[in-house]
Parts: C-alpha cells; sequence; structure tokens
C-alpha cells in the first residue's frame, strides 16, 4: 500500500498576473492579438497550476450583443479625465475557466465595427488604461505582474510606473510589456498631454520621441520587462528596417527584451474534431484530406482536380504581409500545376488585383474579400500549400495553424516565420526563402508544387513532418513562466 501523506494540505498561495488587451478571442478579434490574448492566460494556468491569470478587456457593443445578461455586473466608479469624469462600469465572465473583466463606458465604447480607426483612439484607450489601474479594488484582484500588450494599453505599465506605485497597494506590482507589433506605436501631438494623457511635465520626457507623444516608447521605458512574440523578431526590431524608428530605444532598453514565441490554441484548430472540417481527419487517416480539399474545390468553384497543388494565402492584405512579391509574380506563379486562394481583406489596390486575378483565371483563383473563421478553416484544412511571404513578422500564427491541419508553410525567413519554419532542404517543416524578393518566392512556390506533382512519397513524408511539430502553448507557457517567476523574485 502506498504511504499515505497526512498533513493537511496548505492552500497555494497563487500568482496573480492580469493580462490587459484590447482585443482577446470570443469577445473580440481582428487579428492575432486576440489570439494570444485568448489562449495564453489558460496556457499559463494548464501549464502551472500556481498562477491565476485573469484578462480585462474594453466592454465593446459586439460584446454587449453576444453575452447580454451573461456578464455579470460587479460594480462601477468614476474617473477622472482631463476634461471630465467618466463613468466606468466593471463586468465578468468566465470561459474556459479564465477570469474576464470587462470596462464598461458606453461613450468610448458602445460602436460598431473594428475596435480601432476612431478620431479618438487615443482618449478610448487611455480612459481604459486608467480604469485597469482604478478598477482593481473592485475586482479584487491586486496583481503581482500587469501584462499589457502593444500601443492601446501602454498607458497602464506608464501610470503605473509614474503615479500608482506611490501607493502601498501598486508598490508591488511588476509590469510586463508585449510588442505584437511595432509598426503601431500609438503616436500623437504634444496636446494629447494636456487634453488626455494627463502626466506630469516631469515625467514627459518618458513618453517623448522625435518631438511627440510615442505611447510603445513610454512603455519600452517605464515597464520592467518588455517582451515580443519571437525570438528573432526581438533581435530584428534593434534594427532601423525593422524598427519603424524605434530602434534607439530598442537598443537602449534590450537588457529588458525577451523574445518568446506564441503558441496556438490546439483544441481550437484540430483537424480531428472541428465541425466545419468534413472530413474530420489526423495525421494517421491523412488520406481524407483530399475529400475536405475537393469539398473546398467545390464550394468555391474551382476546378475539382486533385492533382493541382493549392497554395493559399489568409491575410491582411497589407504591404508588410508581403503581398506586392506575390501580386509581382502572379502570372509566373499559375504557370505552375497551381490553384490560388485567398482570404482577407485590407488595401483596396489589393484587393482589387485579387478581385482580378480570379477573373483572368477562372477556376484556378478564388478570392474571397472578407474575413471568415469558419472559412479560414475550410481553407487551411483544403489546401497543399500556405503562403505567407511577410517583409515584417512579429511572431505569425497562420504557418502554425496551417500546419496543424498538415498544410505545407512557405515563408519569407523573417520574425516567428524564421523561428517557427525550417527549409525542405534541411530537412525542415516548410518551404523558406531568405530575401523579400519575389523571385526567390517564386522559386520555393515551384519547389513545392513539383514536389507536390511529382514526389508523392516525398510529399507524404514531408505533411507527416508538419503535422507532427507542437505548436501548442506547452513550451512557450513555460518561458513565460520563468520570466515571470524572475521578476518575482526581483526586489
Ligand atoms: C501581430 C503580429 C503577428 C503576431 C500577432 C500575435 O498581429 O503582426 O505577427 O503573430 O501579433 O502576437
Amino acid at each position: 500500500m502506498e504511504n499515505v501523506k497526512t498533513a493537511t494540505k496548505k492552500p497555494v498561495v497563487k500568482k496573480k498576473v492580469l493580462y490587459v488587451a484590447a482585443e482577446c478571442k470570443g469577445f473580440m478579434t481582428t487579428g492575432g492579438l486576440a489570439e494570444v490574448a485568448g489562449s495564453l492566460p489558460k496556457g499559463i494556468m494548464d501549464t502551472d497550476k500556481t498562477y491565476d491569470v485573469r484578462v480585462i478587456m474594453p466592454l465593446y457593443k459586439k460584446i454587449i450583443d453576444t453575452y447580454g445578461e451573461k456578464l455579470e455586473y460587479i460594480g462601477q466608479k468614476y474617473i477622472n479625465m482631463p476634461r471630465d469624469k467618466q463613468y466606468c462600469g466593471v463586468f465578468k465572465y468566465v470561459k474556459d475557466g479564465v477570469i474576464h473583466y470587462f470596462i464598461d463606458n458606453r461613450y468610448y465604447f458602445y460602436r460598431d465595427g473594428s475596435p480601432y480607426g476612431h478620431y479618438d483612439d487615443g482618449e478610448r484607450f487611455a480612459f481604459f488604461s486608467k480604469a485597469v489601474l482604478e478598477v482593481l479594488d473592485i475586482i479584487d484582484f491586486y496583481p503581482d505582474i500587469i501584462n499589457a500588450n502593444d500601443w492601446h494599453t501602454a498607458l497602464v505599465n506608464i501610470y503605473l510606473d509614474v503615479y500608482y506605485k506611490k501607493n502601498q497597494y501598486y508598490t508591488n506590482i511588476k509590469s510586463v510589456f508585449t510588442i505584437h507589433n511595432i509598426e503601431y506605436q500609438g503616436v500623437y501631438g504634444k496636446d494629447f498631454n494636456y487634453n488626455v494623457m494627463d502626466i506630469g511635465m516631469e515625467n514627459l520626457s518618458l513618453v517623448e520621441y522625435n518631438g511627440n507623444i510615442n505611447l510603445i516608447k513610454g512603455a519600452i521605458v517605464c515597464s520592467d520587462l518588455v517582451t515580443t512574440v519571437s525570438p528573432t523578431y526581438a533581435n530584428e526590431i534593434k534594427d532601423p528596417f525593422y524598427s519603424c524608428g524605434l530602434y534607439h530605444i530598442i537598443n537602449q532598453n534590450a537588457f529588458k527584451l525577451r523574445g518568446i514565441i506564441n503558441g496556438i490554441d490546439i483544441n481550437f484548430y484540430n483537424p480531428k474534431t472541428d465541425n466545419v472540417i468534413k472530413p474530420n481527419y489526423d495525421l494517421k487517416t491523412i488520406e481524407l484530406k483530399k475529400e475536405v480539399k475537393q469539398n473546398l474545390q467545390r464550394k468555391l468553384g474551382l476546378q475539382e482536380n486533385p492533382n493541382a497543388c493549392i497554395v493559399s494565402v489568409i491575410s491582411r492584405l497589407a504591404s508588410h504581409k508581403g503581398i506586392d512579391l506575390i501580386i509581382d509574380r502572379f502570372h509566373d506563379i499559375m504557370r505552375e500545376n497551381v490553384q490560388f486562394i485567398v482570404l482577407g481583406t485590407g488595401e483596396q489596390y489589393y484587393e482589387n488585383k485579387f478581385r482580378g486575378f480570379e477573373w483572368a483565371y477562372p477556376g484556378r483563383v478564388k478570392a474571397c474579400i472578407t474575413f471568415n473563421t469558419d472559412l479560414s478553416k475550410e481553407i487551411y484544412a483544403g489546401s497543399d500549400c500556405f503562403l505567407m511571404p511577410s517583409k515584417m513578422e512579429p511572431c505569425g500564427l497562420s504557418q502554425m495553424i496551417a500546419s496543424r491541419y498538415g498544410t505545407v508553410p512557405i515563408v519569407r525567413a523573417t520574425g516567428g516565420l524564421r523561428d517557427t519554419i525550417i527549409d525542405y532542404g534541411d530537412n525542415g517543416n516548410g518551404f523558406v526563402f531568405q530575401e523579400y524578393n519575389s523571385f526567390h518566392m517564386l522559386d520555393k512556390i515551384k519547389q513545392a508544387a513539383g514536389l507536390y506533382t511529382d514526389y508523392k512519397d516525398q510529399w507524404k513524408e514531408l505533411v507527416d513532418r508538419v503535422m507532427k511539430m507542437d505548436f501548442s502553448w506547452n513550451a512557450s507557457a513555460k518561458l513565460y513562466i520563468k520570466e515571470y517567476e524572475q521578476l518575482l523574485n526581483k526586489e
């Protein structure tokens, strides 16, 4: 019989992390930030039971419309903004075991459409950031660590440093700032300070950059730790080409910069259980992927040709995603044995280019100029190759999602793409080109399509390697925990 320990268990004192984000999957999604905010907190808690990670975000109209009465009201107060006092309600909802808090102010957040791109974004997120620090008593959760994300929540860490740490309840809170994309910095004129931001003149230099207010710069300077979403990107942003003007600041603060690759939610993206994929499959039943492909071809009006190699792009149609390379070489790509699918919205020029290509190659090209999660899964699963020729890619999640569905990534070696995909020539899990050059991209597409068409066995082996990649949060959650622990042990 086993020895039974009789001592009563000591209650575990949990380490508390408040994860602050402008978007979070399940509530509001526009991009990768939501994917991470929607899966990392659970990833950390699944990995280490001594962590209690909670999420806080604005209460957008869409969340009220979706969850309505299910949101639990927990309290309210008024927040001082430079020109007035603003109501701040706090609501709560538990999703997949993760507690989410929502900051309610209908003047700022009860709007249709995207959470960004409003004339007063700076003010909306300044209010939100102040509210996060103000409601800790209402939510009764004084965290050990606040992990803010991107420029929208940069002011949380700035306010914490310049004002709140003086208060004994806040003194020991450590701050982490995660950069998901350094391109978006939250840049405003100086008037932003007295109209909106409201930090004293004596602190202004912390947030000033190139004659403007730059919120990301302020957060980099004020936070205890700065992370970004891949090791390669952490290095790249020390360079003028990638840093969008901030390399001085990055280099000065390199001592507190870490690059941790994102994971993906492998339960949400799972070809074996996904109910939008017909039929379901996994590595053992990979033959069924052919049927998913055929269904996709039928649905999108492509020729039902099993031998054509389907190359897909699911992306914001923006320049830094490398869309120009695709457009430059499109007719060359179509000389290969391929079909081409694009799903995404973005700059009108690109949208129209792809519409034109669909018209020029009936039955071989499909341009879905929309954003649709279900369709994206059908495309991830039904395609053979997934193309990501990004100019810059802090992490990139799509190459990992595609891999999960056994679809082979073709990527440029930048940021997280470099850290996750190794070239076929090196016995890797995809096709990788180095320089931002459309002919180099074309070479890799040709190589992939050639292998797919003429070397079925090798292709199968490649798909096998691709599907066996572990892109779950397992490894990365451990890295976050390691960094958090170091912070907590620091005086
Ligand atoms: C941003 C980046 C993307 C990254 C995502 C999540 O959207 O552009 O590369 O994967 O954030 O961190």
